[in-house]
């Protein structure tokens, strides 16, 4: 039975990651693979993290089921973390809901969709992370893009979103992140949130907010200001949160949908479904991750540590876009782009050719599609770096 079914596509990230092992040369660089790294290539327990850890380990006296819903405590602070004090919480009119990781809220979110609203048009961005779309597609949605980056300056191309935006119908969806957009970290201005926020509530759309790297742009609550606004301005929306990231928590799988509904009825109507479609598919969330997240951000010491190790990625991120800049400057290349883009990736804009030539020639590892990871930036490599792309960009 087995034999009969067909090869998936190649997963294009895998088989970049095998390409980096598989290679000798000792030089070599991964820009590729987007995990946050340290200035030693290393990507750490936080240091919050490991205490909470210790805490929980000591203190811990059941493994009991969780619930569809996950770790009450979790939610409460993932919904502060996400939405600070916004009016629709008093107003009863928000619901946080664990998940594991974003990719599953954003999975769940789109099965809500699906299931509730048969039919609907998923829009997202071109480009936009890679497991956006099949993750859509296979909750049941249908998916078109949005135009996201102009090519001539690698900034947001807003008036070819909005205008392409035009031709969604009532009940669409709008998939957007938050910020430190994936991969071009290129995000929206406050002027485009407010541009978004009225063709919404105009055309009576659905925004979807993906907020997977608050904290890496301009901080905490700074890169929650658009999404908090739209949620102002809009009846009904949805944000999925990942504390992969920001956490550094990727393998134990911590995330969260968050619904802001219409009414405090609205709201538990879809919560009630959401927990509906979470019961049919892994039936409840893992504990440990977003028990750590719930005891550091409970605690005002372990939270403090936290706020500064995020503080230091974002930081870092920052620093080494401005020296990258730099060194490619002092090489005559352009590299204006890299302090406009936020977060911790970069869109080259190279095209394929020039980052096969980056990859044969330099052993410096980008996506296919030109996307670079900041954070496998260090200052042991970074002249290197800049050396490679002035050298391909002159090809
Ligand atoms: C934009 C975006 N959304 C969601 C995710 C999902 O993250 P996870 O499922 O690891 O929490 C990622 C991970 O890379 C991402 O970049």
């Amino acid at each position: 039975m087995f034999a009969k079914i067909a090869p998936p596509e190649g997963d294009r990230l895998l088989a970049l990651m095998s390409r980096f092992r598989a290679d000798p040369r000792a030089h070599k660089i991964d820009l590729g693979i987007g995990i946050y790294m340290d200035a030693a290539g290393r990507s750490p327990v936080l240091a919050a993290v490991k205490e909470a850890e210790r805490r929980i380990w000591e203190n811990e006296t059941t493994k009991a089921y969780v619930g569809a819903l996950g770790h009450p405590t979790f939610n409460g602070a993932a919904e502060t973390l996400v939405l600070g004090d916004h009016p629709a919480r008093a107003e009863g009119r928000v619901r946080t809901v664990q998940t594991p990781g974003g990719t599953a809220a954003l999975r769940v979110a789109g099965d809500l969709i699906a299931g509730q609203f048969p039919g609907t048009t998923v829009w997202m961005s071109d480009p936009t992370w890679i497991n956006h779309a099949p993750g859509q597609r296979a909750a049941g949605n249908a998916v078109r893009q949005y135009p996201y980056i102009r090519a001539t300056d690698r900034g947001l191309d807003a008036d070819g979103m909005m205008a392409v935006l035009e031709a969604a119908a009532p009940g669409d969806v709008v998939l957007v992140q938050a910020a430190c957009h994936n991969p071009t970290g290129v995000d929206l201005a406050q002027a485009d949130w407010t541009a978004l926020a009225d063709l919404c509530q105009r055309k009576g759309l659905l925004p979807l907010v993906d907020n997977a790297y608050q904290g890496f742009a301009a901080g905490r609550e700074e890169d929650a200001a658009g999404l908090r606004m739209l949620a102002g301005r809009v009846p009904s929306m949805i944000v999925t949160t990942s504390f992969s990231k920001t956490f550094g928590l990727y393998r134990e799988r911590v995330g969260a949908v968050t619904l802001i509904g219409e009414t405090p009825d609205a709201v538990g109507r879809a919560e009630a479904a959401l927990a509906a479609v979470i019961r049919a598919n892994y039936s409840m969330p893992p504990h440990h991750g977003a028990a750590v997240v719930a005891v550091i951000c409970l605690d005002d010491t372990l939270r403090h540590v936290w706020e500064t190790e995020l503080e230091a990625m974002r930081t870092r991120l920052l620093a080494m876009r401005g020296a990258l800049a730099a060194a490619l400057a002092a090489r005559g290349a352009d590299g204006g782009y890299l302090t406009r883009q936020r977060g911790m990736f970069s869109y080259t804009c190279l095209g394929e050719k020039r980052v096969a030539r980056l990859r044969e020639r330099h052993a410096v590892y980008l996506t296919d599609d030109g996307r670079m990871n900041i954070a496998g930036l260090n200052d042991g490599n970074l002249e290197r770096v800049a050396e490679a792309l002035a050298e391909v960009a002159e090809t």
